[in-house]
């Protein structure tokens, strides 16, 4: 049987084995799917005894996700563009191909679940670390009317604002730097939230009909969705939505069916 699995560190909360799961049975693909701990120094290691015992494909996840992009022989175009891997896959030549499905994760969320449109928005990322960096391409592919990215570290916003220039224009800018400007759609690209902080925002950032976005998802609000609703967003989500579809778009690269992920949200969202 082909095997998959998710590596990362810690690993033991993953949802991803249940998701692929529930997508071998319903495509009816014969595959297995475990995770398995694996910290950043045995990662060499762990790679090549999983691809040499009948492994196909792994997503990796924190912290993993830039050494993964070291160690694929080849890259996908948005693999590239964001500096990290999370999904590898075992070419018929016995090379690594790696992919970066996340940032198509969140715009299948926004698009197809949530029913949004980016045309002519104005988006606002917080935060620019490898988060940020994932998902700023597909979302500059969507022609939003401006993109700004506002971190705490204004050089880092400063330096994707350049990598981007190929795809579309950046606007980096401090926190401070934001005060005045309105948004249709905030997301959320900072570790904060998953400490329960949440970088300084100030008011009336939101526009009306305003949609905010964490990409961390938790059983409980996080900080960044509470800001939203004071804040009187229209609509305030977590990440939950772009797990199953980045899952789904590597479950496509590795299998060549895709998936129906209306049904696996219904199902987690019921057993959350
Ligand atoms: P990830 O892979 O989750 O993006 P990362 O690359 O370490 O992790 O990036 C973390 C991001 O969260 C950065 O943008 C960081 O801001 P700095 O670049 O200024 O460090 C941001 N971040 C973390 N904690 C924060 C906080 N309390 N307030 C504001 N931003 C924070």
């Amino acid at each position: 049987m082909d095997k998959y699995a998710v590596v990362g560190f810690p690993i033991g909360h993953s949802m991803s084995p249940a998701i692929h799961a529930q997508f071998a049975a319903q495509t009816e693909q014969d595959l297995s799917y475990s995770a398995i701990e694996v910290k950043p120094e045995v990662f060499d290691q762990a790679l090549s005894d999983f691809f040499q015992s009948n492994g196909q494909g792994l997503n990796c996840t924190v912290p993993l996700k830039e050494l993964a992009f070291e160690k694929a022989d080849q890259l996908t175009e948005r693999a590239q563009f964001s500096g990290a891997v999370n999904t590898l896959k075992l070419m018929e030549d016995g090379s690594l191909l790696g992919d970066n499905t996340d940032g198509i994760g969140l715009l299948t969320d926004l698009t197809d679940n949530l029913g949004l449109s980016l045309l002519n928005k104005r988006v606002l990322v917080l935060g620019a670390g490898g988060a940020a960096r994932g998902i700023l391409g597909p979302l500059l592919e969507a022609k939003p009317s401006m993109l700004y990215l506002a971190n705490r570290t204004v050089a880092k916003a400063e330096l994707m604002e350049q990598l981007f220039s190929p795809i579309g224009r950046i606007h980096a800018c401090s926190y401070e730097g934001l005060a005045g400007k309105q948004f249709d759609l905030v997301i959320n690209a900072t570790s904060a939230s998953l400490s329960g902080k949440l970088p300084p925002l100030a008011d009336k950032l939101l526009a009306s009909g305003a949609v905010c976005y964490d990409l961390a998802y938790s059983k409980k609000p996080t900080a960044f969705i509470e800001w939203a609703n004071i804040q009187g967003a229209a609509l305030s989500v977590d990440g939950l939505g772009m797990l199953v579809e980045q899952a789904a778009h590597a479950f496509y690269l590795w299998r060549g069916v895709m998936p129906d992920t209306e049904l696996m949200l219904q199902q987690i969202r019921v057993a959350d």
